[in-house]
């Protein structure tokens, strides 16, 4: 960098690493979201990519960001890739799969070292796609092309936008195999919360028209232990048989199924996230991540869209204030807790409704993309429903994007330095 390109540097917010000015759209990173924008010099604290193709070799998740010190579990991690595996009305798949994270980098006697953080989780269904996924030109033949669009899932736009032929060229990649990279940075990002107290857990609050009735008394310990028990992770066993007969139903005649699932983080201080602009806003950032997961349609927090239906004094959460505990309390926690785009202190309460899978085996009309003849979708091996399966995705955008607003209010470069930053703001918030 040049002294007068230094010089007009702009100021650095929040920044662990360094930009280069003198190519601004190599260095700029982007805000929160890590979007790429030439000028803009800040950095996302935690920040991740994915990559791999559903019937590749192998899928990849790389982490930048986790400090150094803290425990890595791997075995949690591998955990939380069983969750998602699991679930009624998954397809063929998951019997072939068993996935866990192979770590390649960062990590060194089960501590993290402060360096970029590397799993790769095998594909075991490649091996009967290794000549149809090859990279190499000489196979190119080996696969039959797919030219008939499902309605719903990304072929159609895929192919007209990357100027594709085969749609396979963009399922491979738009499939939801995509989110086990996404759970497994779930599940380290759940340990860089874990020594500071705060739990996140995904469940299904309603798969089709039947809604599971969740004893809103439950602890997040009690929830987990109920709904991990069940087939289609829900807290309510009526639900449950309904659930389940109803994805038999739609097994029979070719048909999918959608649902809610709601994620629920506590323990989180006051302040993560900022009202100061726009994609700091802990509510915002939380939707974007759990829009971009695959199927997903709609977010709500705390009561959503009822909030657009009812008068102010039946939603917003009255204040009060705790004199021998030394805190602010509420009444109620309708906002989901986050206002001004900060964490309120109060559970965090999110909803994600999932759109019925695209891939029917009954399929819908469409066209070939190649003859534009009128056709029916093309059938690819597929699930049901993968609401169960959503839940846990759902928790681990959630805990990724608790742990980077985390670390962006308490950065450090090691747990301790972390620890001592949250406890001096705790000590701060109670003296207040
Ligand atoms: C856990 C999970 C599993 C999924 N499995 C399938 C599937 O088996 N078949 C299918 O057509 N879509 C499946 N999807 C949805 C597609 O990946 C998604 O609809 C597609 O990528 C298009 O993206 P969009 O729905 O976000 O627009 C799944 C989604 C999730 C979250």
């Amino acid at each position: 960098m040049t002294d007068a390109a230094s010089r007009h540097r702009p100021c650095r917010v929040r920044q662990t690493a360094f930009a280069d000015a003198s190519n601004p759209v190599k260095s700029g990173a982007g805000g929160p979201f890590g979007v790429i924008r030439a000028g803009d010099e800040t950095k996302p604290m935690l920040r991740f990519l994915t990559a791999g193709e559903s019937h590749g070799p192998e899928l990849v998740a790389t982490v930048e960001g986790v400090p150094a010190g803290f425990d890595i579990d791997l075995a949690a991690i591998n955990a939380d890739l069983a969750r998602r595996q699991k679930g009624y009305g998954r397809g063929g798949r998951m019997l072939i799969e068993k996935d866990e994270v192979r770590p390649v980098s960062g990590i060194r006697f089960g501590k993290s070292l402060g360096s970029p953080i590397t799993f790769i989780i095998e594909n075991r269904d490649f091996k009967n796609w290794v000549k149809k996924m090859s990279a190499d030109p000489a196979d190119r033949g080996a696969a039959e092309v797919v030219t008939r669009a499902r309605p719903g899932h990304a072929d159609l736009a895929g192919v007209l936008k990357y100027n594709l032929e085969d749609i396979r060229d963009v399922l491979e990649r738009a499939s939801a195999r995509e989110t086990t990279a996404r759970v497994a940075i779930g599940g380290l990002a759940k340990q860089i919360l874990l020594p500071f107290g705060i739990d996140v857990l995904g469940y299904v609050a309603s798969i089709g028209a039947t809604e599971a009735r969740t004893n809103p008394e439950l602890s997040v310990a009690e929830l987990r232990q109920i709904t991990e028990a069940s087939q289609v992770r829900v807290a309510d066993p009526d639900a449950e048989s309904k659930i389940i007969a109803e994805i038999d139903a739609c097994k029979k005649t070719g048909d999918t199924l959608g649902g809610i699932v709601e994620v629920v983080a506590t323990g989180l201080p006051v302040g993560l996230g900022s009202h100061v602009q726009w994609d700091r806003k802990l509510d915002g950032r939380l939707a974007f991540a759990l829009l971009s997961l695959q199927a997903a349609k709609g977010v709500e927090l705390g009561l959503g869209f009822t909030a657009g239906r009812i008068r102010g004094s039946e939603l917003h959460d009255e204040i009060g204030y705790d004199a021998a505990g030394h805190r602010f309390t509420r009444h109620s926690n309708n906002s989901g807790g986050t206002e001004g785009g900060m964490s309120t202190g109060e559970p965090l309460r999110a909803r994600v409704a999932f759109k019925p899978l695209s891939t029917l085996m009954r399929p819908l009309r469409s066209v070939d993309i190649r003859s534009k003849a009128e056709a029916v979708g093309a059938i690819e091996r597929s699930d049901v429903c993968a609401i169960p399966a959503a839940a846990v995705i759902a928790e681990s955008v959630v805990a990724f994007e608790l742990a980077a607003a985390f670390l962006e209010k308490f950065g450090g470069d090691s747990l301790i330095e972390i620890t001592r930053n949250f406890k001096g703001f705790l000590e701060q918030v109670r003296n207040y």
